[in-house]
């Protein structure tokens, strides 16, 4: 009878049962007539055993022999294990050898995050960078689900730009033929043009900025989630943020509990946060919160990642903070109706310190005024000729954010830096692997 070949993670549809899996080594262990092998197939973390007597002797010292990362099928009964958090592991009786592996240059003691780093292509074998990458893979698919239940379409602004949505500083130049272009900071004003099409849009996809310092939040290509919605305002776009982060946490906890525990993140801390509506501060309120706890900061400054992270540890739900100085924001945001000094526009900022993790607004909708915007920002005019047509042919109110899926995933993962939440980051002083 054929052996059913199997996925580690399924094991325990198959206790007592003989499969077959394809695997990876991770660990070994042996005291005398047992070995204990830790292995990995890509779909979870588990240990095989192999007693002396109970496979052939040959067999036995092939165990006991095999090298960390080396690959092979391993046969045998799935039991039950109730010291282990997964609760299975698999008795081996067979096992053959399908690739060597010499020298494999991450060990299981510690090793400095560069040196991770250089080897990224091989550090995502472990079990942190399995979990992390996975629950970015939830996420992802539960923000597909989440715009296509809601009548969203996506749609793919371009990475070849001929202009700058939020600002000029931090643009990748490239020559494009005999004119100068930039790599997308974000896609919002096509994605402006798209929701004057088909009302309610969303675009997934890298965007890049020429960050020039080293911090724990930037990415130099990071991953945008923007959506623009027509015939909305401000307090639409709003619940729809909350709506989202809250759904996006709960898919996680109801799908990544393995993931959660290799991670060792406690998932009530995601359950409390994901309890709507999230709490809501104006700007004036934060600095004056702010200069009560002794920031050096007055009305009008940005809020930097010290001031975040004190505000955003105050909470247990993520927070908005609303009405922003038109100094610190992009010439596209709607003025206030009452006030000339600050913008309808909200940062979402993440409990446990994490800051800023998603921004919107509602958008200027008026011709005349968004051209002196565009003008005051000292911008080139011509090149926003297309952006100021949607406000010439049938301008409505829209509104619209951007989340960023990497500062959402250190949060939900709590990591200490946003690093390893993409497969292979891109960093001021990192472009390899
Ligand atoms: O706040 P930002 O710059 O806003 C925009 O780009 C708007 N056009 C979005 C919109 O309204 N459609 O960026 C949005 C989010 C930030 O809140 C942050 O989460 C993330 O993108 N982000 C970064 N993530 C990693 N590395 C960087 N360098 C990032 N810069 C922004
Ligand atoms: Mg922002």
């Amino acid at each position: 009878m054929e052996i059913k070949e199997i996925n580690i993670i399924d094991a325990g549809k198959y206790v007592d049962k003989k499969v077959k899996i394809g695997v990876w080594l991770t660990d070994r262990r042996s005291s005398g007539k047992i070995i204990f092998l830790q292995l990995r197939d890509g779909t979870a973390f588990f240990q095989g055993v192999v007693v002396k007597g109970t496979v052939s002797d040959e067999i036995f010292e092939q165990a006991r022999s095999l090298k960390q990362e080396s690959s092979f099928y391993v046969i045998g009964e799935i039991h039950e294990d109730k010291r282990s958090h997964f609760g299975y592991e698999i008795a081996i009786t067979d096992l053959k050898v399908v690739g060597d592996s010499n020298d494999y240059p991450i060990t299981p003691k510690e090793h400095g995050v560069d040196f991770l780093l250089d080897h990224r292509h091989l550090w995502l074998r472990s079990s942190h960078q399995f979990a992390i990458l996975k629950i970015r893979n939830e996420i992802t698919k539960a923000i597909y689900d989440f715009f296509y239940d809601r009548e969203f379409t996506k749609i793919d602004p371009p990475i070849l730009t001929g202009s700058a949505p939020e600002g000029t500083t931090e643009l990748f130049h490239i020559d494009y033929f005999d004119h100068d272009a930039y790599l997308s900071q974000s896609g919002q004003l096509y994605m402006e043009a798209g929701a004057m099409a088909f009302k309610k849009v969303f675009s997934f996809g890298p965007t890049f900025r020429a960050e020039k310092s080293k911090t724990r939040r930037h990415l130099t290509e990071f991953w945008m989630i923007e959506p623009e919605m027509a015939f909305m305002h401000q307090e639409e776009s709003l619940k729809i943020q909350e709506d989202l982060i809250s759904y996006l946490l709960k898919r996680v906890l109801e799908n990544c509990a393995y993931e959660l525990h290799l991670l060792d993140r406690d998932p009530a801390i995601l359950e409390k946060a994901s309890q709507t509506p999230f709490p809501r501060m104006t700007y004036d309120d934060a600095i004056k919160t702010l200069q009560k706890a002794n920031f050096a900061i007055s009305w009008g400054d940005d809020l930097g990642s010290p001031e975040e992270t004190y505000l955003s540890e105050q909470f247990d739900q993520p927070i908005f903070i609303l009405n922003y100085p038109k100094s610190t924001k992009p010439f596209y945001m709607l003025s206030h109706p009452k006030r000339n000094d600050v913008y309808i526009c909200a940062d979402l900022l993440a409990p446990e310190g994490y800051g800023e993790i998603m921004g919107g607004s509602e958008r200027e909708a008026d011709y005349e005024k968004l051209k002196d915007n565009i003008k005051q920002a000292g911008l080139d005019i011509t090149a926003y000729e297309w952006y100021l047509d949607l406000r010439k042919f049938g301008s409505v109110p829209h509104s619209g954010f951007g989340l960023g899926l990497e500062r959402f995933i250190t949060w939900v993962c709590k990591l200490d830096h946003l690093r390893t939440t993409i497969p292979f980051p891109r960093l001021i002083n990192r472009l390899q692997p």
